[in-house]
């Protein structure tokens, strides 16, 4: 079976961690976000995931050569010539997708997180015969979302992208099972799904809802990066509860890569992940964070709510709060009080931001 991922758009809202790689690369909970994905397509039953890519190809490339042969799965790119949108990507792998047995095939955003349950949605979607079905889940605030307005049966009757006004708060998942014959809809031009494929499919009565239980969350964005932390922790403090640190310190749900170095003494949690090759100092206290790949915290440092991006320095006696985002190669001096500073990459911060500001 097949998969394609939507792996284009710019990722502006993850700004400064999208200049340094594209938004699906970005690691959540210490993985590239689409390796959550393919690790779940392939147990699923997917074979070959085609990765729908817009910019950067050489990047994606390089994630290929890594991450083919460590997951077990066909991974091939798909390249646009210029952005495609969510549903012309489809149409330009039409030839990937279809080969003409009819099976159907799954198509995700790249920056949703959830337990994914692929093959309870494959087996829903067969079973009526939908030209596409998809994960929907609730939230409380619809209105950045695609809504769905759904009968008994799990048809949907209208789709609503980014509705102005509440008309429901059931939402698109970012998640669908497509049969093939949906790809006749599509013309090879940027299109988008959401507003002009997925309301006509709803307008004949072939597209279906599956409601997804436990959680979910749109990582596309800081504020809610650090909720699909907090959730994505939950769910595994559930489900795998040995993959989560243990020692003494340490506080609710943490993750830590087998090559992070820990301190003395240090309060670790709720909610934090650390990853390869960290060196956490002595008494530091991290919660609620994202703390990636090579980065230092001196000791004594407390961060809360905040991302620390790549091979990051925080000097000692820090406090990082209020959403921090530090791109990659960030350097900040010992004893500095950082409120909600965006910072762009190899930038060094020698004086305290006292307010929420972006350092360029
Ligand atoms: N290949 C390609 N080409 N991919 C693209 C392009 C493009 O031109 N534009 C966007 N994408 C990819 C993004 O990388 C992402 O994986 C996906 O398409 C959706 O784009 P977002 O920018 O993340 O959209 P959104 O979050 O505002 O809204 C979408 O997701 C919501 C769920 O998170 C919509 O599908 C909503 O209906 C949905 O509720
Ligand atoms: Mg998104």
């Amino acid at each position: 079976m097949k998969a394609l991922i939507l792996v284009g758009g710019f990722g502006t809202r993850l700004r400064p961690l999208t200049l340094t790689v594209p938004k699906p690369l970005v690691e959540f909970c210490n993985k590239p976000m689409i390796v959550h994905q393919i690790e779940a397509l392939k147990s699923a039953g997917v074979t070959e995931v085609v990765l729908a890519i817009n910019y950067r190809p050489e990047v994606m490339m390089g994630f290929i050569a890594e991450w083919e042969p460590k997951l077990g799965v066909k991974i091939v790119c798909s390249q646009e010539k210029e952005p495609m949108g969510t549903a012309g990507p489809l149409a330009l792998a039409k030839e990937l997708l279809d080969d003409g047995s009819g099976q159907p095939f799954f198509v995700l955003n790249s920056d949703v997180v959830c337990e994914y349950p692929l093959k309870e949605m494959l087996d829903y979607h067969r079973a009526r015969g939908a030209e596409a079905t998809i994960l929907v889940t609730k939230v409380d605030d619809p209105s950045k979302y695609g809504v769905l307005i759904i009968n008994e049966y799990g048809q949907v009757q209208q789709f609503v992208e980014k509705p102005k006004e509440f008309v429901g708060d059931k939402i698109n998942a970012g998640i669908y099972c497509c049969s093939p014959r949906v790809l006749e809809r599509i013309e090879l031009r940027p299109t988008s799904i959401e507003k002009e494929v997925f309301p006509h499919v709803a307008a004949d009565g072939q597209l279906y809802a599956f409601t997804l239980g436990g959680y979910w969350m749109d990582v596309g964005q800081p504020k809610d990066y650090l909720k699909g932390l907090t959730l994505h922790l939950d769910s595994l403090n559930i489900h795998n509860p040995s993959a989560l640190h243990n020692a003494p310190g340490v506080v609710g749900n943490v993750l830590v890569a087998a090559s992070a170095k820990i301190g003395a003494d240090c309060k670790l949690g709720p909610d934090v992940s650390i990853g390869e090759g960290c060196v956490i100092g002595d008494g530091v206290r991290l919660s609620n964070c994202v703390v990636m790949k090579g980065v230092e915290v001196g000791k004594h440092s407390k961060v809360d709510k905040c991302i620390i991006g790549w091979d990051s320095k925080v000097g000692s006696w820090c406090r990082l709060e209020n959403q921090c985002v530090l791109g990659e190669d960030v350097q900040v001096r010992p004893e500095l009080y950082m409120n909600g500073a965006v910072v762009l990459p190899h930038k060094e911060i020698k004086e305290s931001v006292q307010t929420p500001n972006i350092i360029l």
